[in-house]
């Protein structure tokens, strides 16, 4: 529908719960949504990148309630401290949506008003097991000794009127669009996940609207319901691009190309998402990349649980870029990963004090020995192309497969044989022994540095932009002239 060529790049995070401070898991989604939309940036594309905040539901109210304040001013709070930590960690999103929006909240009531009205929308009851950590029903088995494993915690039972939406209807329709990756789900262990569960269960409809929790959207046609937080922040991916609720006007960002989300919310975003947008004709996500969660202790990390890593405790031992670059190699970016302040320090140490931190230092040092840099000579003319920035190299089709961790590893790589190729060549005794060859290593080294700090650039900007700084300290001017 939406498929001009110069239709921006659209990527979002999921929009985060602010029933507490935000913690890692939530930094991880952020960043590597960030990493991915710098890269489209720097390749020349619009990108359209949002985030937000999910402020509605029974779990935010409660925690409002034990704090003792109302749950407007305690989502107020809590949304700051949200966008207060994006920009510690340099986030570049162009867009933030949080539900408590009048614009968002309208929109909600004209879609449920649209739906109702065309009776996909109809009124019985629900009953089922509630966890107010996921906001969600579940299943017998998706307990474990009757528990909720991601919040270790009993589900309450919950019986009540309701209004639902259709969804066994759309069951095949989900099916076809998984399997044919007009949905695509990623990677393949997700969509396999998935289809299992569409092939092997009835989808239900689903309450879309719970009668006793108060903070929440009036139904438009009921203002004894308040609309299910999940339907509420779904439209959020819509409402963050200025939607207003029309199904004929759509925003030229839509559909998303890629929707970050952590595996514990994709059954959610696989069903109920597509099936809002098909039951409103509109297209589906081109992408859901899933990944894997944070574990503490072989559990998730979480606000619930209470066994999560504080952001400020990263910030303050590593800094921005440290914390950013030990989020993202945490492991496979897809996978779960299990970190500790402990084997953070270690990886700090050794990949950024020693790998990177002494590459610059090495490179630059040795510089300042080039006595002119007029007829310098490049050593390697091809590397800037070949590998550097060509199309050939991993690391562009690790990021176009957000395969975010893969493309920092290819740094890495860079790094270790920039650093081996220095202990190897031991440039400061060729600065008197052979000076022919020492400029001829050092052209390599800085070129390869350049290449470097630019490979680096969505991951760690400020670091990039201050080797650049470094080299350019060092009057390397008419190289950089050359290989830009
Ligand atoms: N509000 C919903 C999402 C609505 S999107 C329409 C929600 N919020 S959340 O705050 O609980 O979590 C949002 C996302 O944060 C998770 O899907 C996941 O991407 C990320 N993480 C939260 N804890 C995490 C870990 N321990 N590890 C990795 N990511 C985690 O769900």
């Amino acid at each position: 529908m939406n498929k001009s060529s110069n239709k921006p790049f659209y990527v979002t995070t999921p929009i985060y719960y602010v029933n507490a401070k935000p913690h890692i898991g939530h930094a991880y989604t952020t960043v590597a949504a960030d990493c991915v939309a710098r890269f489209k940036r720097l390749q020349g594309t619009e990108v359209f990148f949002s985030t937000g905040t999910d402020e509605h539901g029974v779990k935010i109210q409660k925690k409002a309630e034990e704090a003792g304040e109302s749950p407007a001013a305690f989502v107020d709070e809590i949304a700051l401290q949200f966008q207060a930590l994006w920009k510690q960690l340099n986030i570049s999103y162009t867009g933030f949506i949080r539900t408590t929006d009048p614009a968002h909240k309208k929109v909600v009531q004209k879609v449920l008003q649209n739906l109702y009205g065309r009776k996909i929308i109809y009124k019985g009851s629900y009953e089922g097991l509630y966890c107010v950590g996921c906001e969600q029903f579940k299943t017998a088995d998706d307990l474990i000794n009757g528990k909720c494993p991601d919040h270790d915690r009993a589900p309450e039972f919950v019986k009540e009127d309701a209004y639902l939406m259709q969804m066994t209807v759309l069951q095949n329709e989900l099916i076809t669009r998984i399997e044919t990756d007009e949905l695509r789900i990623a990677p393949e262990q997700y969509k396999t996940e998935m289809l299992s569960f569409l092939k092997n269960e009835t989808l239900e409809d689903i309450s879309i609207s719970r009668k006793n929790v108060a903070w929440g959207i009036p139904l438009p046609f009921d203002e004894t319901h308040t609309t299910y937080v999940w339907v509420d922040a779904f439209l959020n991916y819509l409402t963050v691009l200025g939607w207003e609720g029309d199904t004929d006007t759509l925003p030229q960002e839509w559909p998303a190309d890629v929707q970050f989300i952590g595996k514990d919310i994709l059954r959610v975003h696989a069903t109920i998402w597509p099936a809002l947008l098909m039951h409103l004709g509109l297209p589906t996500p081109q992408m859901l990349f899933t990944h894997g969660h944070i574990l503490s202790g072989g559990k998730k990390m979480s606000k619930t649980l209470g066994n999560a890593i504080a952001i400020d405790e990263m910030f303050e031992k590593f800094g921005t870029d440290g914390t950013r670059y030990l989020l993202m190699s945490a492991g496979t970016f897809g996978d779960d990963v299990d970190l500790t302040m402990e084997r953070m320090t270690e990886k700090y140490n050794a990949d950024l004090a020693n790998g990177l931190g002494n590459l610059v230092s090495r490179v630059i040092k040795l510089a300042s020995q080039i006595e002119s840099w007029r007829d310098f000579e490049l050593a390697e003319q091809e590397f800037v192309s070949n590998r550097g920035f060509g199309t050939r190299t991993s690391y562009n089709s690790d990021f176009e497969e957000y395969n975010v961790s893969g493309a920092l590893a290819f740094v890495w790589r860079e790094i270790d044989r920039a650093n081996k190729k220095i202990d190897e060549e031991k440039p400061w005794e060729l600065v008197t022994s052979d000076p022919e060859r020492f400029r001829k290593v050092m052209g390599e080294l800085l070129e390869r540095l350049y290449v470097i700090s630019r490979l680096l650039d969505p991951f760690m900007p400020d670091t990039a932009n201050k080797i650049r700084k470094a080299l350019e300290d060092k009057k390397t001017e008419l190289l950089f002239q050359r290989i830009k």
